[in-house]
This record gives C-alpha cells, structure tokens and sequence, in this order.
C-alpha cells in the first residue's frame, strides 16, 4: 500500500491564471502587446485572439465558487496594467480597478487567499510604442502602476508577485520572437531583462509602504539542467544552460550580481547597468515562487550560438512535447535552497497540457493530468522532507486559456472550458485536486 504524504499544516492549494490569458473583456481595457501579436499574421496559432478568452472578467464569481468547491485556499491570477491606467501611464480606469476590487472581496469571503502578480505579459501597447521594456522609462511607470495598484488593494491582498517569469518576456519576447512585442535580438533581451529585474526591486518598498505586513516576491521559471554525459563539454554545456536559464535571474535577485561567465560568454551583448541598479535588485523579498514545468538533459554542440543544446530524451511527453519529470522539481528547489536560500518558497505554477475530450455526460478523464500532478505534488514533498521551506502549490492552471502562441490549441486546467460557449467542466484532476487540498496530503504515487 502507497503511504500518504502530508503537507505542513498552513500549506496554501490553489491554481494559478493570467488577465491576458482568462479575463476577455478587451473593450473595457486599453490595448496590450499580446492584442497586437495576435494581429500579426503567423505569430499565433490559427489567429487566435485574447478578446473574450474565458470571459472571467464578466464570470469571476462562477469561478471563484468553482475554486471554493474545490476547497482550494489560495489563488493566483494577474492584473491587467492596461485595465488599470489608460495607455498605461497617468489617468486611471476606475472600472478596470473596480473589477480587481471586486474579485479580490469575491476570493476573501470565498476564504481564498489572492496572490496577485502584478505583471504577466500583457505591456499596454503604448508603452511598446516608446521603447517598451527595452526602455528604462518603462521601469518607472510600472513603479507608478504598482503604487495604483498597491493603493487599492494593498489592504486586502497580502502576497504580491512583481513579476512572472522575466526570462520568458526578456527572451521569448525579444530573442527568439515567439512571444510579444516578438523581436530577435539578444542585446535587447539583455536590456529588457535588466529592466524588470530593475523594475521588480522598485516596486519592493512601495509594496511594503502600501501593503503593510504584505509578502512580496518574484516568480522564475526555472529548469534543473543536467548533463548528456560524464564529458567535460557536456558538464560545462549544462553550466551554461544553468547560467542562461536559472542564474542570470537568480544571481541579481539574490546575490545582487549578474553571473560572471554569462556576463563574459554574452560579450558587448550585456545589458548597460546604472551603478545603484544591482543593489535595488537585490533587495530582500519574502518569497521567491518557481513555475516549473520540465528539465533540461544538455549536450555540447560547437555549432549552436551558446555552444549547448537541450536534448530530448525518451519518455513520457505532455501534449507541448515537454518532458514529465518530477524529480525535477525536487531538484531545483533543493537547490534553489541550498544556493540561494530564500526566505520561503512556493511553487506558483506548475501543470501539464493534454488532448482532453469532453465526454456526451459533460466529463473530462484526464488521468494523465492527475498521474502527472500527483508526482509532482510527491516530489514537492520529497523537498519539504529535506527542509525546503515551501509554502505553498499553485496548479496551472484553473482552467483552460489563451495559451499565448498556441492560441487555445493547448488545455492546461483542471476545469475544461468548450470554448464555443464558454461553459466550465471540471475536469477529473479537479476533483483529484480537492481531494488533495481537503486532505492536504497526497497518496504516494
Ligand atoms: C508559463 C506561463 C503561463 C502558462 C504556462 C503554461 O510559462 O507563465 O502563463 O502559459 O507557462
């Protein structure tokens, strides 16, 4: 018999969302880069749009009462800075405020814990047309949005997030192209990089000042990076892929320094740093919450830019073709601890796309999503065991959204949604999700 695996007592189970990709109500904000990536042809699957997504902005409190349902006890979803102040800077959206407002009351009655991030993605378009983060102006009006932001909800919501995933709006965004505004140059992504990092130890002490008593933290999408082989070149090729994935955020954020071997590898590419600017970076947070989602197996490869390449082993693949590997997560937060030791950790999302079918009875057998959420949940215990100060587990995601270049070609929730008329199934792992959080432990896998 699998033994059952406990959870600390105050551990937080939510799910995690995006304004972007779940709120809709795209004539009640103002424009943001993803509206406009979505316009270009080519960029994003079948030309799918953020216009209606799942329409939470209308349908906040069915879904809040589907959490509830759930027994889940905490909830991360984002702001829309273009819902909050028109073309992001200067006069505010009283209505775009309001609805935070009001969904942040919905969750406290609920007894849901809002943690809010206060940037995932979605730059008002304006902003864009000046530089967007590439500019350092930009850093200063997202330190003003924040303090908008902070003055309405700071006294309800106590767990605030800057940002979500830097490496991914740095590099996807301005690197490789597949995410917006969609450039290629490293440089750039090395400047924009720098600036939310700039961006997220501003916002730190206006947080604190208009949220007294709150948490305040960073997420990174991090991945453990493992060598192909014993080799010398495979062992430096996954140093690399650390330094390029995991240290170049971690570094500033805790140790107030960009790593020196990245800083070297990238050349004239480096960002240009302002003297002051690494010791506001590293300013102390509470919490640093990690998304994981798989890992890189890395081989040296002459012929790549960096010289490294991610290989992809046999096993078992979700429906994005990334690898299931839950020991992973053990592995990267252990040594996020070890190395880094923050204040608390909390996985902020973590989850898997599968080809789901909706059953004639309006059911969703996603026995995959549940095998993979139950190993992962197990090695986020393992790490516990080992003195891992982690608070809590964010599944992403609620539902299923606008998965960003895969339009919503990719379903990540444990709650099916028919996109044609926007009704909510909850799927299996729902289900298996509330088992958890009611019991707060897990059947060994
Ligand atoms: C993460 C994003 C999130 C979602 C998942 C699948 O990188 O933060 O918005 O798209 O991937």
């Amino acid at each position: 018999m699998s033994s059952l695996l406990r959870f600390p007592e105050d551990f937080t189970w939510g799910t995690a969302t995006a304004s972007f990709q779940v709120e809709g109500g795209a004539k009640e904000r103002d424009r943001c880069i993803w509206d406009d990536f979505c316009r270009w042809p080519g960029k994003v699957f079948a030309g799918h749009t953020g216009d209606i997504a799942d329409d939470h902005y209308h349908r906040y409190k069915d879904d809040v009462a589907l959490m509830s349902g759930l027994g889940l006890t905490g909830y991360r979803f984002s702001i829309s800075w273009p819902r909050v102040l028109k073309g992001g800077v200067g006069e505010i959206n009283q209505r775009g405020l309001d609805f935070y407002d009001r969904l942040v009351n919905t969750l406290l009655e609920a007894g849901i814990r809002p943690f809010a991030t206060l940037y995932h993605w979605d730059l008002p378009s304006d902003l864009q047309r000046v530089g967007g983060w590439a500019a350092r102006d930009t850093v200063y009006r997202y330190v003003d949005y924040v303090q908008t932001v902070a003055g309405r909800l700071g006294d309800r919501v106590h767990d605030w997030i800057t940002h979500n995933e830097p490496w991914v709006a740095a590099f996807l965004g301005h690197l490789y192209g597949s995410h917006a505004p969609g450039w290629g140059d490293l440089g750039l992504a090395l400047q924009v990089g720098h600036h939310l990092l700039l961006s997220h130890g501003l916002a730190v002490p206006v947080l604190r000042e208009l949220s007294p008593g709150s948490q305040v933290g960073i997420t990174l999408n991090l991945y453990p990076c493992y060598p192909a082989s014993d080799a010398e070149e495979d062992v430096s090729a996954a140093r690399i892929q650390d330094g390029f994935s995991n240290r170049w955020f971690l570094d500033p954020v805790f140790k107030g320094r960009y790593p020196e071997d990245m800083w070297a590898l990238f050349g004239n590419q480096v960002p240009r740093v302002e003297p002051t600017d690494l010791s506001i970076i590293s300013r102390p947070t509470d919490f640093l919450g990690i998304n994981y989602y798989s890992r890189h197996l890395v081989a040296s490869d002459p012929e790549s830019p960096m010289g490294i390449r991610s290989l992809h082993p046999q096993g078992e693949y979700t429906a994005m073709d990334w690898e299931v590997y839950p020991q992973g997560l053990t592995d990267i937060v252990t040594r996020v601890h070890r190395d880094y030791a923050p204040a608390a950790m909390y996985v902020t999302e973590n989850g898997c796309a599968y080809d789901d079918v909706l059953t004639e009875d309006g059911k969703v057998h996603d026995a995959s999503r549940i095998a993979y959420l139950r190993a992962h949940f197990a090695a986020a215990h393992r790490a516990i065991a080992q003195g891992v100060p982690l608070k809590g587990y964010f599944v992403w995601s609620l539902m299923d959204n606008f998965e960003w270049a895969y339009g919503y070609s990719r379903r990540f929730g444990i709650v099916y949604v028919d996109f044609s008329t926007l009704q909510r199934y909850p799927k299996d792992s729902a289900l298996f999700c509330r088992q958890v959080a009611q019991a707060n432990a897990v059947e060994e896998p």
